[in-house]
């Protein structure tokens, strides 16, 4: 009897953990962990959205900048930590699509991580030194084709999203790009203010306080509608790359395994601050659009990973990146 009491009691409190975890869930801090160099657009963002998170969930948000290799390094991180919610991975089109078609990952994009959220997305912006002798997306063409050697162009490292947003350029140009990978595009974006480098295919949302001061140049963002906070940049269409489109868009991941209640209270957390009308202000001045309200469920954000997979990869590939 007493043996069968005991076997009760193991069944019923294993079988309770996850549950009674996840009632207690956050009892302590929760590590995003952000796999770009601080300062940079993926940085910027999770610091505003943790900054409201925090209050919700009643945790401090650790903000960790995990970088290298296009981000791949963060990511792996993440996805080997403990699925008990409190290491988070942010990750974007990227991260968690284009470093699969990179890289040899030692994880599954798709099958070790468990979605969250979709975060706001934003075109990219392609901007150059001021010292580029060219006024028009049309000039900044010829002058990129006029260089004897390929210009240099800031990336955030392979199967980042400006890489990406490079390979992507280069195909609809035909014109050759010399990469320059950084830890992240804030650092990137430092050396064009510096003119240390010539261009690069940005996240609107990180070039967008530059070109406002005219410390670089903008010729269009990638998008069939120009940025309401930046509505004197024209878009590809406007300015001879017609069709030119490319959206980054990021998210929240945790380790695959993580119990289904932990996922809803950090979806739960990520949708307030989505909604937090001071939040979505400073999103915005940055260029970021918010996801619709129907993308917020984590099967929401599954179902864009793959579909981006699925869109992203031929190209990425095709374009035999070395990771040497
Ligand atoms: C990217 O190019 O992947 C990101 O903009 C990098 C970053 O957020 O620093």
């Amino acid at each position: 009897m007493h043996r069968l009491l005991s076997a009760v009691l193991f069944a019923v409190l294993t079988l309770a953990a996850p549950a009674r975890a996840a009632e207690t869930y956050p009892s302590r801090p929760i590590t995003v962990i952000v796999p770009f160099a601080a300062g940079g657009p993926s940085d910027a963002m999770m610091r505003i959205l943790g900054e409201h998170m925090r209050q919700t969930l009643g945790q401090p948000i650790l903000i960790e900048n995990v970088t290298g290799a296009g981000g791949s390094i963060g990511v792996g991180r993440a996805v080997h930590s403990p699925p008990d919610g409190y290491t988070v991975s942010f990750g974007h089109l990227g991260t968690h699509v284009a470093n699969g078609a990179v890289y040899k990952l030692s994880y599954d994009l798709v099958a070790d991580l468990e979605p969250v959220v979709l975060l706001p997305s934003n075109p990219m912006i392609i901007v150059s030194k001021t010292a580029v002798p060219a006024k028009s997306l049309a000039e900044l063409l010829a002058w990129l084709k006029a260089q004897p050697t390929p210009a240099a162009a800031g990336t955030a490292g392979n199967g980042s999203g400006s890489h990406i947003a490079g390979l992507y350029f280069e195909q609809v140009t035909g014109i050759k790009l010399q990469y320059v990978p950084y830890r992240g595009t804030g650092p990137a974006l430092n050396d064009l203010v510096a003119g240390q480098i010539d261009l690069i295919v940005d996240q609107t949302s990180n070039s967008i306080n530059q070109v406002r001061a005219g410390a670089i140049r903008a010729y269009a963002v990638t998008d069939g509608k120009r940025v309401e906070s930046a509505p004197e940049v024209p878009t590809t269409d406007e300015a001879g790359l017609p069709g030119f489109h490319m959206t980054l868009w990021s998210g929240l991941w945790v380790p695959k395994g993580t119990p289904k209640e932990t996922v809803a209270r950090l979806n739960q957390a990520a949708v307030a601050a989505l909604n937090d009308s001071d939040v979505q202000k400073r999103l915005k001045d940055l260029g970021l659009q918010m996801p619709p309200q129907d993308q917020l469920t984590p099967d929401a954000l599954g179902a864009v990973q793959r579909a981006e997979i699925a869109k992203w990869w031929p190209m990425i590939k095709a374009a035999r990146v070395s990771t040497e």
